[in-house]
Parts: C-alpha cells; sequence; structure tokens
C-alpha cells in the first residue's frame, strides 16, 4: 500500500478494500470472475485492485485527466490484467446509458456522492445495472460525525456550525454534501437495494494532515488493523469520516 501517498488515503483504500473482500466472499462463491463497476474510478485504486484478483471491470470517469492517469498505471500492468479493464469517459448518473440493466455483480461508487447533488436518482440507476444477489458499495461522507473533525482540530466555530448541516468544505476548497445513514438506509430500501452491512472508514486518522508521511510497517499493520476493528465497532463507527455502506440486489429489507 506504501506507494498510494499519504496516510489518510492509505487508510481509505487499505479499509475499503479489507471490508469489500468480506462483502464479496460472504456473497459470491470463492473464484468466481466477478463483472464490477467502479463509478468514479479515479486514480483506479480499487479498479486495478479487482482486476488483479481476476474481476472483470469496468470504469466511469467524468474526468479525463483521472482516466489518463489509470491508462498510465494499467499500461504497466501484465496484458492479461490490461484485458480484464474497461474503460469509459462518462458520467456516473447516466449509467443507463451505458450499461443493460443487471449488467454488474458488483458496483463500486466511493467518494463521488459528495459531487452529487440530488443522488437518489443516480443511486437508482446504478441499484438498475446490479444483478439479482449483486452487491452496491458506497463510500460516502458521514453527516452525522461532520463536527468532529473541526472539533478534533480545536476550530469550535466551525464545529457547532457543523452539527446543523449535511454539506461542508473538502481538503480542496470545494462545498460538498455528507450523507446521513439513516436516509441513505430509507433510500437503499426504495430502490429494491437494501442496506446489508456498513463500516465506518477513518475513525482515528481523519485529522493525520494531507500527504502525512507512512509510519514503519509495524506500526501501520497495527494503525490499520485498529482501524479497521473501529470501522466495524460499535459505537466508533458511527462518528467515522466515511462511511463505507453496501446494499443487496433484491436482498429483502
Ligand atoms: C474522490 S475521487 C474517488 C476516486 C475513487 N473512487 C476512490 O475511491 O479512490 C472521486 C472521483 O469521482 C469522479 N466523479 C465525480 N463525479 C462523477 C460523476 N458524476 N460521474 C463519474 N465520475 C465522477 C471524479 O472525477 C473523481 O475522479
Amino acid at each position: 500500500m506504501k506507494s498510494l501517498g499519504g496516510l489518510r488515503d492509505v487508510v481509505r483504500q487499505e479499509l475499503l478494500a479489507r471490508q469489500l473482500d468480506e462483502q464479496i466472499a460472504a456473497r459470491f462463491p470463492v473464484g468466481q470472475r466477478l463483472r464490477v463497476l467502479d463509478v468514479g474510478t479515479g486514480q483506479g485504486t480499487q479498479a486495478l485492485r479487482l482486476a488483479r484478483a481476476g474481476h472483470q471491470v469496468t470504469g466511469v470517469e467524468s474526468d479525463p485527466a483521472m482516466l489518463a492517469v489509470v491508462r498510465e498505471a494499467l499500461a504497466t500492468e501484465p496484458e492479461g490484467i490490461r484485458k480484464r479493464v474497461r474503460l469509459i469517459e462518462g458520467d456516473g448518473r447516466e449509467t443507463g446509458v451505458h450499461f443493460t440493466p443487471g449488467a454488474f455483480d458488483v458496483v463500486l461508487c466511493h467518494g463521488v456522492l459528495m459531487y452529487v447533488d440530488e443522488p437518489d436518482a443516480m443511486l437508482a440507476g446504478l441499484a438498475r445495472v446490479l444483478a439479482p444477489g449483486g452487491l452496491l458499495s458506497l463510500l460516502v461522507r458521514n453527516a452525522d460525525a461532520l463536527a468532529i473533525r473541526p472539533g478534533l482540530s480545536g476550530d469550535w466555530d466551525a464545529a457547532l456550525a457543523a452539527f446543523d448541516t449535511d454539506t461542508y468544505t473538502n481538503r480542496l476548497g470545494l462545498p460538498v454534501r455528507a450523507d446521513r445513514l439513516d436516509a441513505l438506509t430509507t433510500t437503499l430500501g426504495g430502490i429494491g437495494t437494501p442496506l446489508r452491512a456498513w463500516y465506518g472508514v477513518r475513525v482515528f486518522t481523519d485529522t493525520a494532515p494531507s500527504g502525512a508521511e507512512l509510519p514503519g510497517d509495524a506500526v501501520l499493520g497495527a494503525l490499520l488493523d485498529a482501524e479497521e476493528r473501529a470501522g466495524r465497532t460499535e459505537p466508533y463507527r458511527r462518528v467515522a469520516a466515511l462511511l463505507h455502506v453496501c446494499g443487496v440486489r433484491g436482498a429483502t429489507a
């Protein structure tokens, strides 16, 4: 995981990987080659990881510059892996234009809903392209814990303001949305993809400076294990900066 950049990103990607693998193992036979859609592929960390694991991955990304980054990374992979990845420049709100209903076993939408003004329509579109029993994996900013980051940083005015809002300014300075678990649970039920599991991501390390250097392997391993444990344990997971929310298509609520 060392090539991924700062500590916060390593924690985010490594926890997502562990939690996603747990959900995939719980729902699909070992060795099944899954059809995965990754909406908002970004730098392609999970897309490439899943392709290396043998799955067939389609990435939809709206930013041509990010697509170029993934293409460059993909070019260094063996041909067998390259052939398993398809990249499309497009809008994740328009999956119906590109794909038929039920075309995927797993749909990832990580770190994207915060940029989408009306997420319910997009989520319904993502649910539609999932096959029955398919897994929808969402990573969202946790609106129920927006006061934690400014509070732990000693920014008391911002902490007080954060109790009464679902929006925040991200580290790039952009005003973006956060999601509440209760509302998301209702939405997932309404689109035939009820909540099956949820985790917290970044309970302890959210206030680490951007680009903070990684500790040595032993400390990093313990840190990741502690984050993973907190991310699945009450009450810690409820105050994580991010929520990893998993729904299953056609599951009864
Ligand atoms: C915060 S990054 C997350 C990248 C990756 N999913 C991850 O978790 O590492 C969000 C990505 O979603 C892309 N994105 C935002 N809105 C999108 C949309 N409506 N359709 C497709 N991609 C979108 C952005 O360009 C960016 O690359």
